[in-house]
Formats: structure tokens, C-alpha cells, sequence
């Protein structure tokens, strides 16, 4: 098995999307969740930001014991020292420096020429390197970068220490092909690349940062960002337990790479972020939303209830929901309704069957989602049971 290794952000790219602001309190309990998941690194925090955060990604360091814990930073010393003062209780602390390499942030973000840009990110990681063994440097705009003057950083970054370098999609432009292209090229044409950990961080801005991170594994990298629910900066960051899941799934086409997630404590983690972030999980996201595992339309009913193969690639019990749902609505059929019926401990003839399934399609097409007491209401108001 190749193990590709998950960065979760959730607490630092995810908690800028906008409105999101959480407690230390919170911090520590999603970072605690998220050890549960058997999540590699933790992204705690962003210390320079405020005293605050300094004070939240200590909280999370003194508590996690069985993930590295990571703290993100400018490539600047006074960065770097609020990063050492928030992880010095880590057990297994990380720097996350990043600097912009794309023509469009060197020229008006940074006003910096290429050498510029080399020598700032080597100071940087020298500085870094005197107080962690473990240096994350992220090119950012990675994705928009010349490819050579990206490979020129990857190796800069390299000689200078960094143990980790991502290439991050940062405002989510890349394409997939492109994107596979670049982990290549790069792996291709930096000396001493297999002695670092190559990275990937991709953004959902044209809703491909899950197919963008799948390219990267495709294209050979040994680690992966992203956030619970996708949750981050603009439309989001690439959703964990999206990759997780189809590596789980289709890993055949990606030669067996996989994470070493409890794919058990997915929909547990998916619950809790929401909850403290206040971002709602829309019903037909993948994997963790509330219409992930239900089928409303008879023909997929039918089939669910002869071998539940025939519509579910994945088994909801996989990340931790205790079943499928079955929605009766007026899409439903006949074998659904008497299904539920049995259920909630009716047993009709045929007869009696026919007349409640009547009653129901009536109602379904009046209402959504036919739900238990309603179906109470039809056995209590106009049928009675009888002999099958
Ligand atoms: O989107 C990004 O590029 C980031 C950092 C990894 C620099 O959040
Ligand atoms: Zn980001």
C-alpha cells in the first residue's frame, strides 16, 4: 500500500471562510476529533495572527499526542517566533512557512523580483530549521508559477531544509491534467526530490480541488491538504473525507494509495465541524450529506432492497452512519412503503396494502417526504390490520 499522509486545516484554512471564528475550547475539541480519525498532521493555527490564536494552538499542542501538530507562518522571523511560542508544548511540532512564487503576487502582492523570492524563502527555512526538525515550505499560487522557476523553488526550498514542500492550487485555476503535469515535472527535474515530502492544497474555486488533489496523488505526491466538509478561504479547500473515500473506493486506479484515516469517525467529524463553525452541510454533498446514503425513487427502493450494491458504491456504515434511508415520497414504490410498514410492525393482506398505499400517494403528492407519523396516521385513520 502507498500511504499518502492528510494535512487537516480545518482549524486554520477552514476556519478563514467567512463568519467562522471558533473558541480555544473548539479548537481543542475538533483537534481532538480529528486525532480520532487518525488525521497525520493538524494545522492549529495561524499564531501571528492574534494572542488569541497564540494561546488556541498552544491549547491544541499540550493535548495532541498522536499527530504532528502544525502552525502556519510568513516567511518571516517575527512569524516564526510567534509560531515556536504557540507549539512549544508539542509533542510533535511542525513550521508551515509559505511564500507566493506566481508572476501575478511576485509583481503586486510582494513587489518582489525571483531572487528575491529564493533568497526570502531560504532565510526563512534556515531560521526555521534552527528550532523544528520539521519545515513545511508552500509555494503559494503554485499552480500559476512558471514550471521552472517553480522547480528553481522546490530545490532552493530543498537546500535550504524544508522537510515538506506543497504546491498548492491556491485559487483553484489548475485543471486536472495540468495539475498531475506539474508533480511530474517537478519530481522529474529537482535533484534530491525523494528526500522531501512532496505536498498538494487545493481550492474548490471551479469545483474541482478533489479532482485536482487525485491528479496530484496521481502525479506522485506524498501528502494532502484539505478540511472537514471542505470548508475554507472562498469556496472552500479540497474535502478530506472526499479523497479519503475515493481512494478507499477506487484506489485501484490510483496503485493502492490510501490513507490511514478511521474512515469510521467521518460522518462523527463531518457532525462536529459543522456544529462549532456554524457551517451548515448541504444535503447533497458527497459522502457526509444528509442525502448521501437516502434513495427516494421506487426503481432505486426496489433495487436498495434486493442488494444495496445495485445504488451504493460505498456502505454508509463505512464512515460511521448506522444505515441507509430509504425517503418515501411520491417517487416511491409499493415494496419501499411495505417495507416500512413491516418496519413499524404492520402486517397487512393485500387488500389492506393496496388501499394504505392509496392513502400514501395521495399524501406524497401533497408533501415531501412522507415521514413515520404520517404513516401512523393513514394505518390509524383508515386501515385496519388484518390476516396476510
Ligand atoms: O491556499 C494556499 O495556498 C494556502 C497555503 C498553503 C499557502 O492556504
Ligand atoms: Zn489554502
Amino acid at each position: 500500500m502507498r500511504k499518502i499522509y492528510v494535512l487537516d486545516t480545518t482549524l486554520r484554512d477552514g476556519e478563514q471562510s467567512p463568519g467562522v471564528s471558533l473558541t480555544s475550547q473548539e479548537k481543542v475539541e475538533i483537534a481532538l476529533q480529528l486525532q480520532r480519525l487518525g488525521i497525520d498532521r493538524i494545522e492549529a493555527g495561524f499564531p501571528i495572527t492574534s494572542r488569541g490564536e497564540v494561546a488556541s494552538v498552544q491549547e491544541v499542542a499540550k493535548v495532541i499526542t498522536n499527530a504532528t501538530v502544525v502552525a502556519f507562518s510568513r516567511s518571516r522571523e517575527q512569524d516564526i517566533d510567534a509560531a515556536r511560542e504557540a507549539l512549544r508544548d508539542a509533542v510533535d511540532p511542525c513550521l508551515h512557512l509559505f511564500l507566493a512564487t506566481s508572476p501575478i503576487h511576485r509583481e503586486y502582492k510582494l513587489r518582489m523580483d525571483k531572487s528575491k523570492v529564493l533568497d526570502t524563502l531560504e532565510a526563512a527555512i534556515r531560521y526555521g530549521r534552527k528550532y523544528f526538525d520539521k519545515v513545511e515550505f508552500s509555494a503559494e499560487d503554485a499552480s500559476r508559477t512558471e514550471i521552472e522557476f517553480l522547480c528553481e523553488v522546490t530545490d532552493r526550498a530543498i537546500k535550504a531544509g524544508a522537510t515538506v514542500v506543497n504546491l498548492p492550487d491556491t485559487v483553484g485555476f489548475a485543471t486536472p491534467v495540468q495539475f498531475g503535469r506539474i508533480f511530474k515535472t517537478v519530481k522529474e527535474r529537482v535533484m534530491g526530490i525523494e528526500r522531501i515530502q512532496l505536498s498538494t492544497h487545493c481550492h474548490d474555486d471551479l469545483g474541482m480541488a478533489t479532482a485536482n488533489t487525485l491528479a496530484a496523488i496521481e502525479g506522485g505526491v506524498d501528502q494532502i491538504e484539505g478540511t472537514i466538509n471542505g470548508i475554507g478561504e472562498r469556496a472552500g479547500n479540497t474535502a478530506i473525507e472526499e479523497v479519503a473515500l475515493a481512494l478507499e473506493t477506487r484506489g485501484d486506479s490510483y496503485g493502492g494509495a490510501k490513507t490511514s484515516l478511521v474512515l469510521s469517525e467521518i460522518y462523527r467529524t463531518s457532525r462536529l465541524v459543522s456544529k462549532l463553525t456554524g457551517m451548515t452541510v448541504p444535503g447533497n454533498k458527497a459522502i457526509v450529506g444528509a442525502n448521501a446514503f437516502a434513495h427516494e425513487s421506487g426503481i432505486h427502493q426496489d433495487g436498495m432492497l434486493k442488494n444495496r450494491a445495485t445504488y451504493e458504491i460505498i456502505s454508509p456504515e463505512t464512515i460511521g452512519i448506522s444505515a441507509s434511508k430509504l425517503v418515501l415520497g411520491k417517487h416511491s414504490g409499493r415494496h419501499a412503503f411495505k417495507e416500512r410498514l413491516i418496519d413499524l410492525g404492520y402486517s397487512l393482506d393485500e387488500e389492506r396494502l393496496n388501499m394504505a398505499f392509496a392513502k400514501f400517494k395521495d399524501l406524497a403528492d401533497r408533501k415531501k417526504e412522507v415521514l413515520t407519523e404520517d404513516i401512523r396516521a393513514i394505518m390509524d385513520e383508515n386501515v385496519t390490520e388484518g390476516p396476510v
